[in-house]
């Protein structure tokens, strides 16, 4: 099933007696993994009701052009420039001949004239309608202007005739949004990532942890979400923002992370671990602030559990790959955790140069898997994190 993952739908709604079918539309499109959004035009609203949509799509519907408090929420510009598609299902007669002939009298239609967004047609409407000329006609000019249309299906209309003129299925409309997009080196696949350090609490102001900032494993979602997967995060504390379309969730801790780990292990098919996980915890946590007392005090630590390890010996085990960060002997160490760790793959990196590992923009790396190995060039996080992507795209694809 062609998919939809990371992509903003958005569904103009007008008014004919098949609206009702959208609702169904905005589940399938759901489904597949799309966000959606949606525009009802006046006639819409007298056969279906917006909290209906605004239900089943989890986002406010749009209504009206003229509207200051609408306008402050997500005025029709931003509409338009958020939608990857703009798709409208039903396209009623008048509403094609409002597009055909550049109208911009509402919502929907402004919105169709604001955006760069390429349109998908759903016609529905009377059979005699539909083969009427001017509507073929506008639909001839709109076809002209690169609009693509899915539909109508023929066989009895609701109002009794038989013939074109029925709205596509739901579900082949959403097939046919989905097929407009090109799907990337990992469409459809569901990439867990883990980023940033862990903090291990001594007490409660204090904590042991480390000094990544998240990029690399921010940039790596980046790069999944881009490569069509469907993204989740499970980052430590960074001062970064998470990509649109990646699914965060916030840990502090290891055993947190490992937590979340586990719990999205049965929707996950591609696991990387990035994070710079605290090996060793404090054994216990003082309730209290740590009073300063004598010149020297000892710290007992515990063993953290293996995030990637644990991960990689599950049944069902994902796609494991995991980080090395190294100071000396850098693809010896690497090669020892892949195969201690259970791993499909693994990115070594040297953390003893400042300019590139931790907390830098660059990195500099050597990918390891099973009887094989490359070398990736110094250069910024985003551009590692699109090869390591493709790497890992070529070993699934060779499994
Ligand atoms: O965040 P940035 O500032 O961008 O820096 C990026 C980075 C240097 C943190 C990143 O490129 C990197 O090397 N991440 C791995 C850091 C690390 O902890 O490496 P390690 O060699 O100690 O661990 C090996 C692997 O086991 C890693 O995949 C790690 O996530 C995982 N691990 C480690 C310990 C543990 N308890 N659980 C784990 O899952």
């Amino acid at each position: 099933m062609a998919h939809l993952f990371n992509r903003n739908i958005l569904l103009g709604i007008s008014g004919g007696i098949a609206a009702y079918k959208s609702a169904e539309l905005v589940r399938q499109l759901r489904e597949r993994g799309a966000t959606v959004r949606v525009i009802m035009t006046r006639g819409a609203r007298e056969f279906i009701t917006p909290l209906t949509l605004q239900a089943l799509s989890g986002n406010p519907v749009h209504t009206e052009l003229l509207d200051t408090e609408a306008e402050l929420g997500m005025s029709h510009i931003e509409l338009a420039r958020w939608a990857d598609l703009l798709l409208i299902a039903p396209a009623t007669a008048d509403l094609l001949a409002r597009l055909a002939s550049g109208r911009a009298d509402d919502l929907l239609t402004t919105v169709a004239l604001a955006t760069a967004a390429p349109l998908l047609l759903a016609p529905a409407m009377n059979q005699q309608m539909w083969r009427d000329p001017a509507t073929a006609a506008n639909m001839d000019t709109l076809r002209s202007r690169g609009c693509q249309v899915v539909g109508p299906a023929s066989g009895e209309q609701a109002c009794g005739d038989v013939g074109p003129g029925r709205m596509e299925d739901p579900q082949a409309i959403a097939a046919a949004a989905a097929g407009l997009f090109e799907n990337g080196l990992l469409a459809g696949k569901r990439v867990v990532i883990t980023a940033g350090p862990t903090r291990e609490a001594l007490d409660p102001v204090r904590y042991i942890s480390n000094h990544s900032s998240g990029k690399m494993g921010y940039a790596l979602a980046q790069a999944a979400i881009d490569a069509g997967a469907q993204t989740t995060l499970v980052s430590g504390p960074v001062n970064l923002a998470a990509p649109s379309h990646a699914r965060l969730l916030p840990v502090e801790s290891a055993s947190q992370m490992l937590d979340q780990c586990l719990q999205l292990l049965p929707e996950c098919d591609i696991f990387i671990a990035c994070a710079a996980v605290a090996d060793y915890r404090p054994a216990s946590v003082e309730q209290q602030k740590i009073k300063k007392g004598p010149e020297q005090i000892t710290l007992q630590l515990v063993r953290n559990p293996d995030i990637v390890a644990t991960v990689a010996a599950s049944e069902p085990r994902p796609f494991t790959v995991g980080f090395a960060a190294e100071t000396t002997a850098l693809l010896a160490h690497a090669q020892d955790k892949m195969l201690r760790k259970g791993l499909d793959m693994i990115v070594a990196n040297d953390v003893s140069d400042r300019s590139i590992g931790f907390n830098s923009d660059n990195n500099e790396a050597t990918v390891l898997w099973p009887g094989g190995e490359q070398a990736l060039p110094l250069t910024g996080k985003g551009a590692m994190a699109r090869m390591i992507v493709e790497l890992i795209a070529k070993r699934l694809d060779s499994q």
